[in-house]
């Protein structure tokens, strides 16, 4: 005899579906150094350094440079006095060096304007470099127990489901937000209930294979009741990435290398890299002399992926002439040596990092 089938078909009542997710957070929260257990309060500085590390990359990648910032810069006024060339070094490999930037920039306004206070609002908190509509719900709400309707990647994927949106991403944005606000309202404990969709969409509503035999709201998810979890969300083909080439130079003198720190308006602005040509469209890459054009050589490529498009790089290198060190006629503005044995403290960005274990191997 066929089952008998009770269609849901109307979107999750608030109140059930926050007391089931909270229940499961309550027992089952990833532990995280930037979090506080369930129903505390954890600290706004952790919150929005966390918040702003999470931006593009995974929780796992985060966890050792949080734990690094922490540790040399305890809290807000000590990170605002800090030697931006050192926060810059310890960011390195984290990518999106605009976020770094703009940290400091934040650091700075709290300390100065705000006497080390973190604002609570979404409004006031969006007013501060490099916090938009994400990050201020994100820390009023974890941080400060407002309402906020905090949505993510993975927020995005679990309401999808949960709502049956079959339009796809990012169409359907604004009907994740209104679903989002309907569910988010009035929960008991906003922080939680933010970082349990997180966790929900992290560990069970996961993108391949969700784990809906153990997920604590399945009853009340329309997508598993139709069958279309696996389906959801759907989204638009992605466009194909535009590719870029360009040139990075390995000078030498000796046992030293040249390196540069890249002027802030150039991509990866304001970290240490080799010497490139234009390969971001700034006008402003190395600008290679004649006389140590002649001399360099091929000697590899390597590629690296970043957001917009897909690099590659010839690398050239030379042995500079004795009477260009330094400063002598070639010389770049800019350029500095180093020792190749202190190479691995420079903390270069990861596309540069690449050329240094090609040139070590
Ligand atoms: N991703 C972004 N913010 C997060 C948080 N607070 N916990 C876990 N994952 C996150």
């Amino acid at each position: 005899m066929a089952k008998s089938h009770v269609s849901l078909a109307v979107a999750p009542k608030p109140g059930e579906f926050q007391r089931k997710l909270l229940a499961w957070y309550d027992k089952n929260h990833r532990v995280l150094p930037w979090r506080s257990p369930p129903g505390e309060r954890a600290e706004p500085y952790h919150v929005w350094l966390s918040e702003i590390m999470l931006q593009q990359t995974t929780v796992q990648a985060v966890i050792p440079y949080f734990e690094k910032f922490i540790a040399a810069w305890p809290d807000v006024h000590a990170l605002a006095a800090a030697d931006p060339d050192h926060v810059m070094h310890a960011w390195a490999g984290l990518g999106y060096y605009a976020r770094a930037r703009n940290l400091l920039k934040c650091a700075t306004a709290i300390s100065t304007l705000h006497e080390g206070k973190f604002p609570d609002t979404e409004e006031a908190l969006q007013a501060l470099p490099g916090i938009g509509p994400y990050t201020s719900a994100a820390i009023s709400a974890i941080a400060f127990g407002r309402q906020a309707t905090v949505i993510d990647g993975n927020v995005d994927r679990v309401l999808s489901r949960v709502c049956l949106i079959e339009e796809p991403l990012p169409h359907s944005k604004p009907q994740i937000r209104t679903e989002a606000a309907n569910l988010y309202q009035g929960a008991k404990r906003p922080g939680d209930f933010a970082q349990a969709m997180m966790d929900l969409g992290a560990t069970i509503c996961i993108p391949q294979s969700p784990r809906c035999g153990v997920c604590p709201v399945r009853a009340l998810c329309l997508a598993h009741e139709a069958g279309l979890q696996a389906e959801l969300p759907r989204k638009l083909k992605k466009k194909d990435r535009p590719v870029r080439a360009g040139e990075v130079y390995w000078l030498t003198s000796g046992n030293k290398l040249v390196i540069e720190k890249r002027a802030e308006t150039r991509m990866l602005g304001g970290m240490a890299g080799l010497p490139t040509s234009d390969w971001d469209k700034s006008g402003l890459g190395t600008v290679i002399s004649s006389k140590i054009r002649k001399k360099l050589k091929n000697s590899g490529v390597i590629h690296h992926t970043f957001t917009h498009f897909d690099l590659t790089l010839e690398i050239l290198e030379a042995e500079l002439p004795p009477g260009l060190i330094a400063h002598g006629e070639g010389w770049a503005d800019g350029w500095k040596l180093i020792s190749l044995s202190d190479i691995k403290n420079v903390g270069f960005p990861t596309v540069f990092k690449k050329v240094v274990k090609l040139k070590s191997s």
